[in-house]
């Protein structure tokens, strides 16, 4: 049962504010503590298995595109899903669950985002026309860094370690005032350590952008 399964002491294991400290490095580090989480071995092994097993068919029927016009992703390959296997769409569910409060319109599509071994994300804030405050990204396959860079002040950064099966969520300013991006493997570190970047299946959830209250 899911419910149990999140109250594993290992399982979605919450580290934020202090704690999470420990995954984030760079000067805006404590300052977007508050709306950065990231869980750690979020999927077992097993449900991370599942999980490619239903996406890899269709992946393997586009090749890798270079680049996108507009988006500044580079090496990828992608869909949109909204139908899961039972257990998988328990696992996708989970990750609503932790992201996003009961009620909160969300995007029924899942975006499925893979990242050759040479692929990358430049720096790019999620359009607010499309997507609301909060993204949740499940991290199959590869450890990565994730580099947020203040829109307002180049020297505030805060890198992320996302480890493989870890989900992060960015919400707040690290969602709006402070773009995203996926380090390729020659920039791929952690402070010191050197994160390999291998090919990366991200899974993630978004939410609908608030329409205004015209009362
Ligand atoms: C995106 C994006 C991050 C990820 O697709 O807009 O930033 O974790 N993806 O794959
Ligand atoms: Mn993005």
């Amino acid at each position: 049962m899911a419910a149990c399964a999140r109250g594993l002491p290992l399982r979605g294991l919450r580290l934020r504010a202090a704690s999470g400290l420990a995954l984030l490095r760079g000067p805006a580090a404590q300052r977007l503590s508050r709306d950065v989480e990231i869980r750690q071995q979020f999927v077992s092994l097993e449900e991370e298995a599942a999980l490619l097993r239903e996406l890899e068919p269709r992946l393997q029927r586009q090749r890798y595109q270079r680049e996108h016009w507009d988006r500044a992703i580079h090496g990828y390959r992608e869909i949109e899903k909204s139908h899961w296997t039972e257990q998988n769409e328990a696992v996708v569910q989970r990750l609503r669950d932790i992201a996003f409060p009961p009620g909160v319109p969300q995007l029924s599509m899942v975006h499925v985002l893979d990242l050759g071994e040479s692929g990358f994300i430049n720096p790019h804030v999620d359009s607010v026309k499309f997507c609301g405050d909060t993204i949740a990204g499940l991290c199959l396959l590869s450890a990565s860094v994730m580099r947020l860079l203040s829109e307002d002040n180049d020297a505030d950064q805060v890198d992320l370690l996302l480890e493989r099966r870890s989900v992060y969520i960015l919400r707040g300013i690290a969602r709006y005032r402070f773009s995203h991006q996926i380090l390729r493997d020659e920039e791929s570190f952690f402070g010191e350590r050197k994160v390999p970047r291998g090919r990366r299946v991200s899974i993630i959830c978004r939410n609908l952008p608030q329409v205004p209250d015209t009362g």
